[in-house]
């Protein structure tokens, strides 16, 4: 990490931008929340700043110096804010605007991978009929149908027969025009928190439902989240270093999550990056870098510090 800023005075004026209009509004108003007040809590001159309406305004308008952006999901995480905000020339926390729109949008991030010889599962976008018919064939099932840039699991679920494909695929377009098939993976879970380009201690994921759904997410008190993860120092090690190499394939930065399973021979295969993940207090990345000694408001104050890292020509799409 370069070296932080001498006093929280030093970073100026900083709008936590939270909420937005979409349907991770609820989990980014806890996250932006939990942010501002660590800030606040450290001498941080922090405010929250709804992303609706006209927030642009309300923005460039405000006598900000810098922004930690705490939305979640399409119009927050996937570059189009980063855009704006490099516009209006004010820095901000986390991955520019190539690597946002790379990881929000998981079929370019899995042709990512695979180009560079990165595991994730075999997978078929589904755009029409014909590619219901395709996957039916081509993948084994069960199989896993997911929207392309929705977070959260929603519109997510397990199809176990060719028969289910379609109504699987219906509801996934309920959250996203396009949707995508992918081979389902059975075995351990886990995530991985990135901070300045260190891997956190991984979090091994349990629910008893048939995955980690909305509810195993945000709802259930049967999730159980493991951290020290329970693998060995060195397999550990293995899976960290794959984990950096995903995030910055896609050229992220700053911060984020990488989320991935183990299957039955222990093989990794990646599902997806976040480069906004949840920063409430019952959140991964908070949680993994309590196991790496770094406590909530530090952990907040690092990834403010992420705004200040240089966007030249080369990084300013990362
Ligand atoms: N190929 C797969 N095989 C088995 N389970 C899967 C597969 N893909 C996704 N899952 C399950 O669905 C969950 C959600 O998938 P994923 O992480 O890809 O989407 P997301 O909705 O963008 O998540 P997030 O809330 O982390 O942004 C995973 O945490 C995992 O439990
Ligand atoms: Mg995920």
């Amino acid at each position: 990490m370069s070296a932080v800023l001498r006093s929280p005075g030093d970073y100026g004026r900083v709008a936590v931008l939270l909420g937005g209009t979409t349907a991770e509004r609820d989990i980014s108003l806890q996250t932006g929340g939990a942010v501002c007040d660590a800030l606040r809590r450290r001498g941080v001159d922090a405010v929250t700043l709804d992303a609706t309406g006209d927030w642009f305004r309300r923005l460039a308008d405000g006598g900000f110096a810098r922004v930690f952006i705490a939305l979640h999901g399409r119009g927050g995480e996937d570059g189009v804010v980063q855009g704006a905000l490099q516009t209006l020339g004010l820095p901000y926390t986390g991955s520019g605007v190539l690597g946002s729109a790379l990881a929000m949008d998981k079929v370019r991030s899995k042709r990512l991978w695979s180009a560079h010889g990165l595991p994730t599962p075999e997978f078929i976008e589904l755009a029409s009929d014909a590619d219901l018919e395709r996957a039916a064939r081509e993948l084994p099932f069960p199989l896993m149908v997911k929207p392309v840039h929705e977070g959260s699991s929603c519109g997510a679920s397990k199809v176990l027969h060719a028969a289910g494909l379609a109504d699987a695929w219906r509801a996934a377009l309920q959250y996203d025009r396009r949707v995508l098939a992918e081979r389902w993976i059975t075995g351990p879970e886990y995530t991985a928190g990135i901070l300045w380009r260190q891997p956190l201690p991984l979090i091994r994921l349990e629910t008893p439902r048939v995955f980690y759904d909305y509810q195993a997410k945000y709802l259930d008190d049967t999730t159980r989240y493991i951290c020290p993860c329970g693998l060995e120092a060195g397999a550990e090690r293995e899976l960290q270093s794959l984990v950096l190499r995903a995030f910055d394939v896609l050229g992220a930065s700053g911060w984020g999550r990488v989320d991935f399973m183990l299957d039955e021979t222990g093989r990794p295969w990646l599902l997806e990056v976040n480069t906004v993940p949840g920063m409430t207090s019952h959140s991964l990345v908070p949680m993994a870098a309590a196991a790496a000694g770094i406590p909530f408001d530090e952990l907040v104050l690092r990834i403010l510090h992420t705004s200040t890292a240089e966007r030249s020509a080369g990084s300013a799409a990362a």
